[in-house]
């Protein structure tokens, strides 16, 4: 069978497959082991070199690949323990491609991003990226063409040009998993790792309860095209030693569309550990990260002792209105090939959260415990946790990072900001891995707007210097420095 035969049959079985096909019972999850295996074999269209090949197994080099966890931490191959500081680059919005590459070569933004401190980048996707190539049976999309999709004819052609003059090693027909791959590997020279980040289905702007990307089989959510997408990004790193890891899904929150979907601790489990599944075969020496419900705030079901996953609370989930009549459900990482040594929590926290309180500190860390970062093995924040009295132990010690959080006012009032200050004493205190959001001060297309400027970027619009080179010299370095981030030098 050829490849574009392959391709164009894996595509018809992700449309023909119906969400049901997933269901999920608490001793094993099934899959469909069998679509799931063609879709691997469709990827001939990737390049398919082996670890061997690679180098991916080298002892001898940075990032010491691969990766694993050993109880709250995560360590190379020499078991020596890797902290992540770093920073959000989108390219999840209609273009589909990074922001600020117009302005500036891939270079040299990474260059200003390292020197920081930084070494970890979460890239946010849209995974119709993927699901594209699968409709052009295997082709993935130009650059120019991505452009002139996300902006229109006369400005995707305008922008591309100017692409062009700060990348000139590309050309228009150069494509967008290409420049991908040219970032990574830019990245990896300069000691950073890239984390690629399954930010939304549909390229747009994140997160609402209505822009169609909620939650699995949402309007933008094919969990079929989700699976598919994982296979293809986890398949894909397989080249690049400094990707050492990749999420399932940022920020899962209850659909307003869809209103037919069970949206419950029983349906993230059920999804994420498909999820989890399928980049696991893919390439099984990927970190997965895990992020939590309403809007990645809250894992406690799954980290804190004791919880039936039929029970506890949950903030605008579906009831299970047989809780009462079933056996209770406790999650159980270990029972899963990858719960081992390869899940990693993540969470965020934005003062705009709806139900955590983030008013002082003392009430901020009691919920970041309570969250999940009581998986971490750190003592309970006694002062909030008096307050809160909601603050039990983990059940099973294991890294939780905090992938976004803010916002970041990049200007002086971030030396007073309760909750940003609190993040940094938090993160520190407990060496907590974390990535700001984000770097973008301006946005190509944004919210429906072309040419949105975002003044809690770090950079400012033009990508070649900070917004405010003070707050990064006297807030942002000085938290960085005292993480003692894993370097490559
Ligand atoms: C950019 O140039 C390098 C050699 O300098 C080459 O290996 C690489 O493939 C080029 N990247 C693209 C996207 O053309
Ligand atoms: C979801 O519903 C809201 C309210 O009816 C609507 O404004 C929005 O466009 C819908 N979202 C999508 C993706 O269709
Ligand atoms: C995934 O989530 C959907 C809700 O949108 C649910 O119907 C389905 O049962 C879940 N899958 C599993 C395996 O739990
Ligand atoms: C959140 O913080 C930003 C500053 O980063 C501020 O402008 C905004 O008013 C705050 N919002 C809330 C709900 O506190
Ligand atoms: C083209 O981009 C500019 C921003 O660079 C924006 O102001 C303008 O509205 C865009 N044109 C169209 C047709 O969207
Ligand atoms: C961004 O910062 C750089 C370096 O300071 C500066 O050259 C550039 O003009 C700035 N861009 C804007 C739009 O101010
Ligand atoms: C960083 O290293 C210093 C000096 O060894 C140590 O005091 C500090 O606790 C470390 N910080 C973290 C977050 O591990």
């Amino acid at each position: 069978m050829s490849a574009t035969t392959k391709l164009a049959i894996s595509s018809l079985l992700c449309l023909g497959l119906s969400p049901r096909a997933f269901a999920w019972t608490a001793a094993e999850p099934q899959l469909p082991r069998l679509d799931q295996s063609s879709w691997q074999q469709s990827l001939d269209q990737v390049p398919q070199h082996t670890r061997e090949e690679t180098g991916r197994q080298a002892t001898e080099e940075w990032p010491y690949g691969p990766l694993k966890t050993r109880g709250r931490d995560i360590v190379n191959n020499r078991g020596e323990v890797v902290t992540w500081t770093g920073a959000n680059w989108p390219m999840n919005d209609e273009t589909t491609l990074p922001e600020g590459i117009e302005f500036n070569s891939v270079g040299s933004i990474l260059s200003q991003v390292a020197s920081v401190g930084f070494n970890f980048v979460r890239m946010g996707y849209a995974f119709e990226m993927v699901d594209q190539i699968y409709d052009r049976e295997g082709q993935d999309v130009s650059l120019e063409l991505s452009m002139i999709m996300g902006l229109g004819l006369e400005n995707g052609t305008r922008v591309t040009q100017e692409v062009l003059k700060h990348n000139p090693n590309w050309t228009t027909t150069t494509t967008r998993f290409e420049i991908w791959a040219d970032v990574v590997q830019k990245a990896y020279n300069k000691g950073i790792f890239i984390h690629p980040d399954l930010h939304v289905g549909r390229a747009m702007w994140c997160c609402s309860h209505t822009d169609g990307n909620a939650w699995f089989d949402d309007l933008y959510f094919s969990t079929c095209q989700w699976h598919r997408a994982l296979a293809y990004i986890a398949t894909w790193a397989r080249r690049f030693p400094n990707i050492v890891s990749m999420s399932l899904r940022n920020e899962l929150r209850e659909s307003w569309n869809r209103t037919d979907l069970y949206y419950n601790w029983e349906t993230l489990v059920g999804n994420m550990t498909a999820g989890a599944d399928t980049i696991h075969n893919a390439n099984p020496d990927l970190l997965i990260t895990w992020s939590g419900m309403q809007y990645d705030e809250d894992l406690s079901a799954l980290t804190s002792v004791g919880k039936n996953i039929l029970t506890a609370p949950c903030y605008k989930c579906t009831a299970i209105v047989d809780r009462a009549r079933r056996d209770p459900v406790y999650f159980d990482l270990d029972s899963y090939p990858w719960g081992k040594d390869k899940l990693v929590w993540e969470l965020h926290l934005y003062n705009t959260s709806e139900d955590v309180d983030t008013g002082t500190c003392d009430i901020i860390k009691a919920g970041l415990y309570r969250n999940g970062f009581n998986a971490l093995g750190i003592d309970a924040p006694v002062a909030g946790c008096d307050l809160t009295g909601d603050c039990p132990p983990a059940q099973r010690l294991t890294p939780v990072i905090l992938s976004e959080f803010g916002q970041t006012p990049e200007d002086d009032s971030i030396y007073t900001n309760e909750l940003l200050n609190c993040i940094r004493s938090f993160t520190t205190q407990n060496r907590v891995s974390w990535a700001m959001w984000s770097l973008a001060g301006y946005f190509r297309v944004r919210q429906g707007i072309q040419g949105f400027v975002d003044p809690k970027g770090m950079f400012n619009t033009t990508f070649n210097g900070w917004h405010d080179a003070s707050v990064v010299e006297k807030w942002w370095k000085p938290w960085v420095s005292a993480m003692n981030g894993t370097k490559k030098y």
